[in-house]
């Protein structure tokens, strides 16, 4: 069986890379993509990795089939004003921008500094990571992909707070990210003699990804998480590394086995822990255009601090690769279907 679907933005990054993927899924036939600023125009012109893989042409939104479902690659605070549109035109649909990932829709006017059109269907929408959501992804017909960063240090810390393991105030998050993470749209800032070579603090605090964090790990408690983010000189990837303080006096042997137990069973999600070597904890580079999450972690012996690492590429595990492993949890896949490759070495 094979369903119709379409993405809406598919000029952008995230659009792009759900086309890569989507293209070669075999329960999928792509019915069409948008793109206002190139509407006519071959994607392979802006996808140029796309090349020989599909001669579809870029259609305006106003010329949207009907179809099985719809990706929706759009800005924050587009999807959430046009969803009555996309409803009519799919029955499902799942949404990469941060429009419905907040259950409490006080958060969006702390986080987004705007009221929400929609609080309605807030709740219509299961939030984006497979790994903690799949049951509810199995039966829903909307999905909120998660953000990236959120993705990365939410994954690293599930264990951790699920199991209540660590104190309540005092994690601190520094995640370094990729100029990719912006968007396809040039600004001063990532002009390149700006943006090469920087180590530029943009987010120290109130990171919007924060409220994700706060939402997915509370588990009913009051908590408080303190994230900072930081560009570097890279253009996919990004590496969270979480300083957590243990409740308890937990050895590493311990924090294998809880980690063990949450993830030894997931698809995509590898602890990497070595004791020797150049890659002995999680590296974006390796991760390049996988869908894989990579969590290490060292426990420090002079004190009860866990630095728990995780790393992702943004555009796939943190965007694209989340959503199509969503994807084919709503609609019978298996879930490994279409990303199962392995990352680049050497790089
Ligand atoms: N980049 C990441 O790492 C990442 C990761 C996770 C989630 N996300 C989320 O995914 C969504 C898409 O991100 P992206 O990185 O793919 O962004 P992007 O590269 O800027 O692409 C967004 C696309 O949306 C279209 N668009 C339609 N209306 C627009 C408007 N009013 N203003 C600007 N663009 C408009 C644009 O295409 P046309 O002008 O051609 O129509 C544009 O190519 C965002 O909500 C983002 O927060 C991004």
């Amino acid at each position: 069986m094979k369903l119709k679907v379409s993405i809406i933005g598919a000029s952008g990054y995230t659009g792009g890379e759900l086309l890569r993927l989507l293209l070669f899924h075999p329960n999928v036939e792509v019915n069409q993509v948008t793109s206002e600023s190139y509407t006519g125009k071959f994607v392979y012109k802006i996808h140029p990795n796309l090349r020989k893989s599909t001669m579809l042409k870029f259609s305006s939104a106003n010329e949207l089939q009907p179809c099985d479902l719809l990706f929706l690659c759009l800005p924050h605070n587009r999807s959430q004003n046009k969803i009555d549109e996309f409803k009519k035109l799919a029955p499902k649909i799942i949404d990469l921008s941060a429009d419905f990932r907040l259950k409490d829709v006080n958060e969006y006017e702390k986080w987004y500094g705007h009221k929400h059109a929609r609080p309605d269907l807030l709740n219509d929408f299961v939030y984006g990571i497979p790994e903690l959501h799949r049951t509810e992804m199995k039966k829903t017909n909307y999905i909120s992909s998660a953000g990236c960063n959120a993705t990365a240090t939410i994954l690293g810390l599930y264990p951790l707070y699920k199991n209540n393991l660590v104190e309540l105030d005092r994690t601190v998050i520094e995640v370094k990210v990729g100029s990719s993470e912006g968007g396809n749209k040039g600004n001063e800032g990532s002009h390149h003699p700006e943006r090469a070579n920087v180590v530029r603090s943009y987010q120290p605090t109130q990171h919007r990804h924060t409220a994700e964090m706060l939402q997915e790990l509370s588990f009913g408690q009051k908590l408080a998480i303190h994230f900072s983010a930081t560009a570097i000189d890279m253009v996919r990837g990004l590496l969270a590394t979480c300083h957590v303080f243990l409740k308890n006096d937990l050895q590493e042997k311990d924090i294998w086995k809880i980690y063990r137990d949450a993830y030894g069973n997931e698809p995509f999600i590898r602890i990497v822990k070595e004791s020797e070597g150049i890659y002995r904890y999680p590296e974006p580079k390796l991760l390049i255009g996988t869908n894989y999450c990579d969590i290490g972690f060292k426990k420090d012996e002079f004190s009860n601090r866990l630095v728990v690492i995780s790393a992702i590429d943004n555009l796939m595990k943190g965007a694209a690769g989340q959503a199509l492993q969503a994807f084919n949890l709503m609609n019978g896949f298996d879930e490994r279907t279409g990303l199962e490759f392995p990352g680049l070495h050497p790089i």
